[in-house]
């Protein structure tokens, strides 16, 4: 069996000579500081001056400590931090004046307290790829990629990170496609098999393997003659399931290609992760300092390394690119598209705390529940300070965060960006506050406005705006909004998404 096992694998196994390496550069490197989550964090809270965090509310509705659903008892801030007002006071009415002043003070503060700072050092990738063939989504045609992301080690060689994308095109576009670039796991779509002969002759020569490694299997393959080790899996050509077909295959119909990020590949999602990855390979595996980054915004510097893949693939129209995800990706892809403008559209699925919803609202899902678990990785180390009871600054509220969710979705403006939830009767819950993210959405309008694109349509005040009923699309503009009736997921509304963001990007 070991000669067999040997063979099969020997591609996955690493090099003596790589590890020769690692052993080499490991006298020469300070290590990696592997701290737990908790010893993590308890590390950051020091280097804040943070004695005590206040809990977030429990999730479960029966805990005495559970999350408020009162809408009564919602908006103890109920005034959020002004969009036009720039920090000296004066009022922004020029597109020019957004861009050139509000906009970077706005981004400012979302790095050093919210999200946190992109390195200026981060390492350069070199995309190669992995695998490049022609496969069938359906009964369409694409030319699918698997592709690897190495990002340079040299300044730190204990440390790897190999980021991992799949990028789908239809076979038969007459030009440069739209490409929606999704956080998720990085899969071909129907991997090519080999005909009919070569699995014989693979099945042949691995039945001969395995008799070599174990004699006693001869007696098995000849009891059962008909059965094969490999076998070919089942064609897809029959009728579709009910329903809609899966996001993929909708934006394959209507000539978008996909691309497939897988967030793990770039940070890992919790804090004993912080000194590895992208964020440990920057900081040479030491913890981070408050302003660095936290996972969202490493996700979403991945993402941008993604984008500057498909900026030279000749199937790719690289200026009509979205970014795409749901729940803590939905986050992380509202970051991608806030911080980068060469996104050319988004759509941000069930995004919550963190994402659209307000920081300032206190329904469901709180800061606390950012700042105090295992969640606090995904923001910078400063975002601990507003969920402080005890610090030597004091304690800090989420009515002390110098911006709020309406200001991170005004920094997509004006390209067009589309804001979905589902119900909580399905499973999305009340958790992600559904209406302080509809109210955020409401207050960014204004810097749509400014930079001549439509916002909701509905007026700006959000101090009374009410989410419109389930299934009722605001997709007039390039700011839109809708919750469909499914659950955690964005599924339901990528057959409004797509003509939407084909009436903007492709006109
Ligand atoms: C938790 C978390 C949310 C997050 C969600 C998810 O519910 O509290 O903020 O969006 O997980 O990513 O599934």
């Amino acid at each position: 069996m070991k000669k067999a096992i040997y063979i099969l694998f020997a591609l996955a196994l690493s090099s003596a000579s790589a590890q020769e390496a690692t052993t080499a550069a490991a006298s020469k490197y300070t290590a990696v500081v592997n701290f737990t989550a908790e010893q993590d964090h308890r590390q950051m809270m020091t280097q804040l001056g943070i004695q005590g965090l206040r809990p977030g509310p429990s999730g479960d509705e029966n805990a005495p400590n559970h999350a408020n659903y009162n809408e009564a008892l919602a908006n103890p801030y109920p005034n959020l931090p002004e969009l036009l007002t720039l920090k000296n006071g004066k009022k922004v009415t020029t597109p020019e004046g957004w861009r050139k002043q509000r906009r970077p003070e706005i981004a400012e503060n979302f790095e050093r307290e919210v999200f946190g700072r992109v390195p200026k050092d981060a390492p350069k990738v070199t995309w190669k790829t992995l695998i490049s063939e022609r496969e069938y989504v359906g009964w369409i045609p694409v030319n699918a990629k698997k592709l690897v992301g190495q990002v340079d080690n040299s300044s730190y060689p204990l440390l790897e990170v190999n980021i991992a994308m799949t990028v789908v095109t239809p076979a038969n576009a007459k030009g440069p496609v739209p490409v929606l670039m999704m956080f998720g796991p990085s899969v071909l779509p129907a991997p090519a098999q080999p005909p009919k002969e070569s699995l014989e002759k693979i099945n042949a020569a691995l039945k001969e393997l395995l008799v070599n490694a174990d004699p006693s299997l001869k007696a098995v393959f000849e009891q059962y003659p008909a059965y094969n080790p490999v076998v070919a899996p089942a064609p897809n050509f029959g009728p579709p399931p009910a329903g809609d077909p899966p996001p993929t295959h909708q934006l394959l119909a209507a000539g978008w290609g996909y691309a497939l990020i897988e967030p793990g590949s770039i940070q890992a999602d919790n804090g004993a992760g912080l000194t590895k990855g992208i964020i440990g390979l920057v900081n040479k595996g030491q913890p981070r300092k408050p302003d660095d980054w936290g996972a969202l915004r490493a996700w979403a510097w991945g993402a941008s390394r993604g984008l500057d893949y498909l900026e030279t693939d000749p199937a790719v129209n690289a200026k009509q690119v979205g970014i795409e995800g749901v729940s803590r990706f939905g986050k992380a892809a509202l970051v991608a598209m806030a911080f980068d403008e060469r996104f050319a559209v988004a759509l941000i699925g069930s995004s919550g705390e963190g994402g659209a919803k307000l920081h300032r609202r206190n329904f469901g899902e709180a800061v606390e529940s950012l700042t105090s678990s295992g969640e606090y990785h995904w923001m910078a180390g400063n975002f601990l300070k507003y969920g402080a009871a005890e610090a030597t600054f004091g304690s800090k509220t989420a009515n002390d965060i110098p911006v709020d969710a309406h200001q991170l979705i005004a920094l997509c403006a004006p390209r067009p960006t589309f804001i979905s939830y589902g119900i909580p009767e399905q499973g999305d819950a009340k958790w992600l506050d559904q209406q302080g993210s509809y109210m955020a959405t409401v207050a960014a309008g204004p810097a749509f406005k400014l930079l001549g694109a439509k916002d909701l349509g509905v007026g700006n005040n959000y101090k009374t705006a009410k989410m419109p009923a389930v299934n009722i699309s605001l997709l007039d503009g390039e700011l839109a909004w809708r919750q469909h009736d499914g659950g955690h997921t964005d599924a339901p509304n990528f057959k409004y998404f797509i003509p939407w963001a084909d009436k903007f990007i492709r006109k």
